[in-house]
Formats: structure tokens, sequence, C-alpha cells
């Protein structure tokens, strides 16, 4: 069995397989030069960006997305792209917490994405591997297992409860939904692109960061070659850049690993989960090259919890017991957003923020989430009143239970605050790092964050969050800095990565 210590030792290519089958493609690129004005300008190019913006315009609002990095290479380019309305042990929690009603709602708006995503990749010809499987829930708990299918079954699921799954490890029982998908989603949505760019009513802008966003009639957004005016916004950037909602305070960033791993034999038929706080995913994905199997889990709190190197490590010895693994092809890893509800948020923003609106907190789940968000948001940007608006509502009332964990989470946020604060305060200087390697540490009275390429560069810059001022932690096996708050994620030179923030880390000297 291989072993390793660093990032360095690691097997598999460190990119996913979306990302790396469709390469830089070679569509150029458009950044924004200049102004433009536009009905709704949608900041953000994942799922639930671009599905917002082919909403738009199938209601005739003239659209602008604006994107940091390239289409589908933030969380979506990442994801494990199970495309279910399986979303861990959750209908039973929405039944207890937001009623049957809501159980349903939220039940028709993933099967609904299911279909929307089938039917666009049938009438726009895109090919991406999208298949219908089904998804199993499995957990040593039968009671749990009974409640869940109980409730999904309630909310209109085809569900049903089995106990001979998995094939790869004991588990007392499981809910299987049947009808469920999986599909290659950077395919999906550069087809969704493609469409786009070919349509006079749209544009879609890459390597266009947004600054600053400055709600109102017209709303105005910066970035640093132009601006954009628009009527309405839609702020789909996974942590939104811009709160007016306490969102800071109702949202935590969870990161997880996956393994892109080549078999002796074949992988199993289906997608499989088990939930808890050590989950595992897994599911097929047939590329060109043969079947991957895809292994997720072992998510935690961004920058915090020890040494991410180590979760590969954990990760790879799990699916090793399991399956007959012959080689690692990819590793990578990613966030999402979870809100302490567990419903997303996915409407106005809120008080202050004129014409502005939110899609975000898919908890792990967006692949059909970030598709509901799009007919959800546009329906209203459009002056409809789609029924769902007050579930997935940002402003709704959190039941009593997630409240206490909002606490709970915002609590979290301001110790790590003042902990890392205090921490590094007393941290004395440099010491030795090696290559790969980083530290936290004091110049006179300023935090800055060291770290070693595996040239023996050395790469200073501050340790400050520009979002809101936390302290970053070094993450080894992807070799950035992860703010612990809310999830911003820094190259070693300080470019922004993901998560709220929208300043790079300063750049500082160690003499
Ligand atoms: C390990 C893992 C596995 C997962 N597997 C599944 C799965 O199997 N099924 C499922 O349903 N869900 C899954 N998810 C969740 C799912 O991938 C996400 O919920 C979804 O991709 C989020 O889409 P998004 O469009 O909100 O975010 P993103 O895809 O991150 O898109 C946001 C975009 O906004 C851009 N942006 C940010 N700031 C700015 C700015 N200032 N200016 C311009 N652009 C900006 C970013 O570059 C990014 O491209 C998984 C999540 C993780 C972490
Ligand atoms: S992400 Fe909010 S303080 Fe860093």
């Amino acid at each position: 069995m291989a072993t390793f210590s660093s990032a360095d030792d690691l097997p598999g290519e460190p990119i996913s397989p979306w990302l790396a089958t469709t390469g830089d493609d070679d569509r150029s690129v458009r950044t924004l030069e200049g102004t433009e004005s536009v009905d709704v300008a949608v900041i953000g190019a994942g799922i639930a960006g671009l599905s917002t913006a082919i909403e738009l315009r199938e209601r005739d609002l003239t659209v602008a997305v604006l994107e940091r990095d390239r289409i589908a290479a933030g969380v979506t380019g990442k994801t494990t792209a199970k495309l279910t309305s399986q979303h861990g042990l959750l209908y039973a929690h929405l039944r207890a917490e937001f009623g049957r009603r809501a159980a349903s709602q939220y039940a028709t708006a993933q099967e609904e994405a299911i279909d929307v995503v089938e039917d666009r990749i049938d009438e726009l010809e895109i090919d991406c591997s999208f298949e219908r499987v089904p998804s199993y829930l499995y957990s040593d708990t039968p009671d749990e297992v009974e409640r869940e299918t109980d409730a999904a079954q309630a909310a209109g699921i085809d569900a049903s409860y089995v106990t001979s799954v998995p094939p790869f490890e004991r588990a007392q029982a499981a809910v299987r939904f049947d009808d469920q998908a999986w599909f290659h989603p950077r395919r999906y949505l550069l087809g969704i692109a493609d469409e786009l760019r070919d349509d006079d009513g749209a544009a879609v802008y890459e390597h266009t960061r947004v600054t600053d966003v400055e709600p109102g009639s017209p709303c105005r957004l910066e970035m640093p070659g132009g601006e954009v005016t628009a009527e309405q916004i839609v702020l789909a950037t996974g942590f939104p850049i811009l709160d007016r909602a306490g969102y800071f305070a109702r949202l935590h960033p969870k990161r997880s690993y996956v393994l892109g791993l080549r078999l002796e034999g074949q992988p199993p038929e289906g997608m499989y989960y088990r939930s808890g706080d050590s989950y595992r995913s897994v599911r097929t994905h047939r590329d060109d090259d043969g079947d991957l199997l895809l292994v997720g889990g072992e998510n935690h709190k961004t920058g915090q919890g020890g040494s991410t190197t180590d979760r590969y490590r954990r990760l790879l010895r799990w699916a090793r017991e399991r399956f007959p693994v012959e080689s690692v092809a990819y590793r990578w890893s990613t966030q999402d957003y979870v809100p302490a509800d567990k419903v997303p948020f996915v409407g106005r923003v809120g008080p202050g923020a004129e014409n502005t609106y939110v899609a975000t907190g898919f908890r792990g789940w967006g692949m059909t989430n970030g598709v509901a968000a799009g007919r959800l948001l546009a329906g209203l940007l459009a002056g409809e009143q789609p029924p769902a608006r007050t579930l997935f509502d940002p402003l709704r009332f959190t039941p009593k239970s997630s409240f206490a964990s909002a606490v709970t989470e915002n609590a979290d946020a301001a110790s790590q605050f003042a902990t890392d604060w205090a921490r590094t305060l007393l941290t004395p200087g440099l010491t030795s790092l090696e290559p790969g390697e980083g530290t936290v540490l004091r110049k006179g009275t300023r935090p800055i964050a060291c770290s070693r390429a595996a040239d023996g560069k050395l790469h200073v810059t501050s340790a400050v969050c520009t979002h809101m001022a936390c302290l970053v932690e070094w993450n080894d096996a992807e070799r950035s800095w992860d703010c612990p708050c809310h999830g911003s994620r820094f190259s070693p030179d300080g470019d922004v990565l993901e998560g709220p923030a929208t300043d790079d880390l300063p750049t500082r000297r160690i003499k």
C-alpha cells in the first residue's frame, strides 16, 4: 500500500476529471473591458449562475455573466456530479422542521431539476455522459433509514427501503431513489455557455473578477477592466461576495476530498452515500479511458482540522479496503457552504440590497439545487411568484434547532478569529520551512503568511484575510492559505482562489 507524508507523495493528478478532460477549452476567453448595460448581471459561472442565465434568456431578459476564473472552474468543476434528489438524511428533517408541504416543494424542485438537465442535454445536443441510475443512502441505523424513506415517499419521491446494499461494505439498511442521474458537469455547462455566447441578448465574460457591488436602481458592478450597470443582479458566487443579511453567521464552509480511481474489474452500478460526519460518496464515471470510480469524503471546516494530506491518505485507505484499486488517476478537493437549517438561500439578498438576489448554501448538493435556483431566480426576476420562493427565501424564519446551530457556527468563527490572532502574536519567528510547508508568524505586530515552494522559493504575504480579518491557515495538500472563518482561500502569492474575499492578500517582506 502506498504511504505518503507530504503532498508531493500523493498519487494521482491533482485535478478533477471534469477539468482534466475539458482542459483550457479552445473557446476564446472574453474578458469585460469598458462598460456594459444589461437587464441582469449574474456573478459566477458555476451551475447556479449559468442555470440562472439561460432561464433569464428564456424570459427575454438581457444577461451578462461575470466570472472570476473560467466557466465551471469553481466548485462545479470539482464536484462528484451526482444529479440526485437524495441529499443525505434530509426529508425527515424537512418534514419535522418545515412541514410536509415544504418537504414536497423541496423534492419537486430537485426532481424537476434532473428533468431540466436531461431536456437541455437533448435540446442542445450536449455530450456529457448523462445517465439515469439509482442512488442509495445507507446506514447502520435502520430506524433512521425507515424514517427517511417514509418522509421521502411522502414528499413524492420514488423511494424504497432496501437491505442488500451497498455491494462494497456492510450496512444494515438503505433508502433507494430511482431514476436519478450522473453526468459530466463541465461539459454540460460549456454547452450552456455556448448557447449563451451564440445569443445576442447574452454575454459570458471570464477572467473578470467583480471587486465591488453597489445595489440600487440601477445596480453597479465594478471590475478591474470596467463597469456593468444592471437593473438586477444575481450573486451566484458560492459564499455571497456581498453580505446584507448576516450570511456570514448563517453559512459555514465545508471542504471535502475526492479520489478518481481505476479498478481491476467493474465498478458498482449505482451511486452510494453514507451520511454522517465521516460521510462517504461513491459513483462511477465512464470516460474515454475506461471507468473511473469516484470516492469522496473526509469533510471538515475549511481552514480547520489539521493536515489535509492526511485526509487523502485516509480516503485512499478506505477505498483500498473495499475496492480492487489498480491506480489513482485523479485527486482533488473543494468546498461547499452549509446553511444551519439545511435549506439553500435563493431569493432577495435582504434589506439595503435593492434588486439584488443570491443563490447559495447548497450543502454539497448543488447539481440539482443550482439548476432549481436558476429556475426560481429567473421566475422572481421576471416578476413571477414561484411557489417555492418562501421555502428558499434567504430571509425566512429559521426553525429553533437550526437557530441554535447558527449561533454555534457564528461563535466558532468568532473564537477562531480570537485564538488565531492570540496564537500568532505568541509565535516568535520564522523557523526552517521545508518545501511545501507554510506557517503564520509575527513580524512586529503584523501576522505574515510564509510558505516555501517546491523550488525552495519563499513566498510571503499578509496573513490577514481580506474579507473580515481572520488569520489564514496553511493547507498542506492544496498548498494554499485557507481562512477558517468563512472559507476564503488564497494562493501562496496571495491571489484569491475562492470564497467571499474579493481582494488578494498583499505581499510582504520577511526582512
Ligand atoms: C467534494 C464535493 C462533492 C460534491 N458533489 C456533489 C454531487 O455529487 N452532487 C451535487 O448535487 N452536489 C455536489 N457538490 C456540491 C456542488 O458541487 C455545489 O453545490 C455546486 O457546484 C455549487 O455551484 P455554484 O454555482 O453555487 O458555485 P461555483 O461552481 O463555485 O460557482 C461560483 C463561481 O463564482 C465565481 N466567483 C466567485 N467570486 C467572484 C467574483 N468576485 N467575481 C466573479 N466571479 C466570482 C467563482 O470563480 C465560481 O466559478 C459537491 C461539493 C463538494 C465540496
Ligand atoms: S473568509 Fe471571512 S474572514 Fe476570511
